[in-house]
């Protein structure tokens, strides 16, 4: 197996701007926290900050996310987009999209729980964490993090029902350094796709069929009641359509509500 490594990750990138600028770091805080302060130290767009373990990995909704030493790829890549911030959301999908695309060309089978979970065998292989800082109507910086499980042999027990890795998929061990670059080619040529229209239009089919709960019941954990209905596809705006049982059609934005299968997480 090949080292994980600054110089072995750069090996493997060969894009216009994405990832073309790696920094490496066998212990950081947060990768999205260390891109926040790289930002500040007038990081470029398309750095990527990659580190081996985390002390305080963040996770969605002010969870910490935790992966042992030596076996997942964490990693955190900064966009300048000249986007009002309502569109970062959109973003996040192109990144889980990227990651489902990235592991699909390595031979593993996948899908997207939407909006932007990794899914392999109904469960979670990578999870993706999105932050920015806003001037006004403006994004000053976007940060989006990935966490890939790819050489985790186990999970704790909370979470062994819910996660998998790539190793857990195919009963090899993956040589993380190439994945970086497969994930920043692709993410490359969607964020350009998604450039043309600034939306999901041209991106749309593509991630409707990764998309594991594409015409499944779907239950929509919205604080002010739930409600049942079956998935219908994505919005050019990346919300989910969700069919309700009286036939309206409900967009459904990620940064308002969550949603799970109805008979498991996917
Ligand atoms: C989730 O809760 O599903 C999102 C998890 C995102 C984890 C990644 S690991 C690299 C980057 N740095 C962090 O602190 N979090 C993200």
């Amino acid at each position: 197996m090949r080292p994980y490594d600054r110089e072995t990750i750069l090996q493997g990138i060969d894009t216009k701007w994405a990832g073309k600028t790696v920094h490496f770091a066998r212990e950081v805080d947060s990768t999205n926290l260390w891109i926040k302060r790289l930002f500040q130290e007038g990081a470029e767009e398309g750095t990527l900050a990659v580190a081996e373990f985390q002390s305080a990995g963040r996770g969605r909704l002010g969870r910490s996310w935790q992966s042992p030493e030596g076996t997942s790829v964490m990693m955190s890549l900064l966009l300048k987009p000249d986007l009002p911030p309502s569109c970062a959301s959109m973003l996040t999908l192109v990144m889980g999209l990227s990651v489902a695309q990235a592991v699909e060309e390595m031979g593993i089978c996948v899908t997207i729980k939407w909006p932007n979970d990794v899914v392999a065998s109904r469960r979670k292989l990578c999870g993706i964490l999105t932050e920015m800082a806003v001037d006004g109507e403006h994004i000053r910086y976007l940060v989006i993090g990935v966490g890939l499980n790819v050489n985790t042999r186990a999970f704790p027990k909370d979470v062994a029902d819910k996660a998998t890795s790539l190793y857990l998929e195919t009963g090899r061990m993956t040589d993380r350094s190439a994945v970086p670059g497969r994930v920043m080619a692709a993410f490359e040529r969607n964020y350009e796709s998604f450039q043309r229209t600034r939306d999901l239009s041209l991106l749309k089919e593509e991630y409707q069929r990764l998309l594991a709960n594409m015409n499944r019941p779907v239950r929509i954990l919205d604080p002010r009641g739930e409600k049942d209905g079956i998935a219908r596809g994505i919005s050019p705006l990346g919300e989910l359509l969700v069919e309700l049982p009286g036939g309206e059609l409900l967009a459904v934005n990620s940064g308002e509500v969550s949603v799970r299968g109805l008979y498991s997480y996917v």
